[in-house]
């Protein structure tokens, strides 16, 4: 699975990078290895003035061990951001945010230019209607068992993350925020449900992403596919 990972974000990387770009750079395990190929690259003196936009403090450590130069939004624009996702879908609407960071990614996919967000990933991540897996919402800590209720009222059942290592706390976000993991039945209506969840007023940020991956790098272990929307 790894090795699937490394080879649709190299592919990425190969395909979209070139010397002089501003690219956003994802959270999560697939994203590592774009962030890890960049550096190589750059070490190598193959790719030159690259600087990306972090989606997280896990990938401004990355970027920063691995020598990728960082820059934000207020001082440039990315041309292409490369993220991973949980579900990739039917018309490449996505489910994201099993990494925690779901709210700083869609802002980063949203602020990009031309090329837009390019998906790498696994062929786990494949599926036929969205909601295999929870849907993250961020969502405010300030009466965060109400806007819970809210979200159970669209048909889901919610459950406040925790954190990963103790167990015992809430898991924060880098923007301070809390995370419910909310389980459809099915999604049939991404674009839908992300306009309900949007109504409250609670819910910051879901981890549907419709209308923002152009393309997808899938990889298998009989080869890679690259899917357009
Ligand atoms: C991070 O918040 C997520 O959106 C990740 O992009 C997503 O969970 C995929 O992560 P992996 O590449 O580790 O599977």
């Amino acid at each position: 699975m790894e090795e699937l990972k490394r080879i649709a974000a190299e592919r990425a990387v190969a395909e979209y990078v070139e010397s002089g770009m501003v690219l956003g750079l994802g959270t999560g395990s697939t994203a590592a290895f774009v962030v890890r190929r960049l550096g190589k690259l750059i070490a190598d003196g193959d790719l030159e003035d690259v600087r990306g936009v972090a989606t997280s403090a896990q990938t401004v450590a990355l970027a920063g061990e691995v020598g990728v130069p960082l820059v934000t939004l207020a001082e440039a624009r990315p041309v292409v951001t490369i993220d991973g996702a949980d579900e990739i879908g039917p018309g490449l609407a996505l489910i994201k945010g099993g990494g925690g960071s779901l709210l700083r990614e869609k802002i980063v996919a949203h602020a990009t230019g031309a090329l837009g967000l390019v998906v790498v990933a696994d062929g786990s991540k494949l599926v036929g209607s969205l909601g295999e897996g929870p849907l993250p919402v961020e969502v405010e800590p300030f009466g965060w068992e109400a806007t819970l209720r809210y979200l159970a009222s669209l048909g889901c059942e919610p459950e406040l993350r925790m954190d990963r290592t103790e167990g015992k706390n809430p898991f924060v976000t880098d923007g301070g925020h809390y995370t419910a993991d909310c389980r459809f039945a099915s999604i049939p209506d991404p674009a839908g449900l992300e306009r309900e969840i949007k109504r409250i007023p609670g819910a910051l940020e879901c981890g549907l992403f419709v209308g923002l991956a152009r393309t997808a790098i899938v990889s298998r272990p009989d080869g890679t596919r690259v899917i357009e929307a």
